[in-house]
């Protein structure tokens, strides 16, 4: 496998091995990625969390890594993706990941490009790294989803997040629930409150508020949101003991979640984070495994 675009493109094996593997690989298990490959992280969008988690697990496998910021590269003189890529291709650089605002922005590069390509986002479409580390820790959590209840609240119709996650969980098993405002529902069958939701999800994964991606006549104010939909303290003691709750970060603390339940004891944001790093390097081992030095 040369790329890793979609969840759709992995057998729910593989997925699993993904796992696996990345719980070796914190448990200390050393890589096995082959030496003298490099990497660069081409992100056309603002990231921190997918950027610098792959950076640290890039380094963690050995690989060694070229800066690129994409706002002083010749992209802001109009270079295409496409030639950019063509162009690292050029100079050596075996693995590249990449954020970029147009969904499916990888079609154009898949089978033309000979660096390894990995999604760390494509506009509203997928992020299938950011599903794989979610997995790891849900099932870190519960032996397996079958049958859990998972609750995905939130801005719907922006987040590639909420449709990958979609394709795993119910590969899994999982029961899902949508929680939005009628207007970011988007193709998802929701249900309109997340009170009603609450007893009896086993997991509420909150989704961000993209207000980058709203026009002023869509977006509530913060307020307004965080009444009907934000998890506060009440909500989160209301849910069932053994429940947990993800948010794939960054946060809007008054909006989407609130400040004491960011780390509040069913909150597992962090653990997220952490285990990010180590999914990222299981899923550069898993794509580089066939290159030769
Ligand atoms: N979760 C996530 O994709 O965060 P960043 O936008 O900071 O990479």
């Amino acid at each position: 496998m040369r790329a890793l675009t979609t969840i759709e493109q992995l057998s729910t094996d593989e997925i699993l091995q993904l796992v696996k593997r990345a719980r070796q690989l914190k448990a200390g298990s050393p890589s096995q990625v082959p030496t003298g490959l490099t990497a660069a992280n081409l992100f056309f969008e603002a990231s921190t969390r997918t950027k610098m988690s792959f950076e640290m697990a890039e380094r963690k496998v050995g690989l060694t890594v070229l800066p690129f910021e994409a706002n002083f590269s010749s992209a802001s003189k109009g270079e295409s993706l496409y030639d950019t890529v063509k162009t690292l291709e050029a100079i050596g650089v075996n693995v590249l990941v990449i954020r970029h605002p147009e969904n499916m922005y990888f079609e154009a590069l898949i089978g033309k490009v000979k660096p390894v390509i990995i999604n760390g986002g494509d506009g509203t479409g997928n992020h299938p790294t950011q599903s794989l580390l979610d997995l790891m820790t849900l099932l870190d959590e519960f032996e397996d989803l079958q049958g859990k209840t998972i609750t995905i609240v939130g801005d719907l119709a922006h987040s590639r997040v909420a449709r990958s996650n979609v394709q795993v969980l119910s590969r899994l098993g999982a029961n899902l629930q949508f929680v939005s405002p009628l207007e970011w529902q988007a193709e998802f069958p929701v249900l309109y409150s997340l009170d009603e939701a609450l007893p009896n999800s086993d997991v509420v994964m909150l989704l961000r508020v993209q207000h980058e991606r709203h026009d002023e006549h869509q977006s509530f104010t913060k307020e307004h949101y965080h009444s009907l939909y934000g998890m506060t303290k009440q909500r989160m003691d209301a849910m069932q003991e053994h429940a947990i709750i993800l948010h794939p970060a960054p946060f809007n603390r008054g909006v989407e979640i609130a400040d004491d339940v960011v780390e509040g004891s069913k909150s597992r944001i962090f653990k997220q984070m952490e285990n990010g790093v180590y999914m990222r390097m299981a899923i550069l081992e898993h794509l580089l495994k066939e290159e030769a030095e």
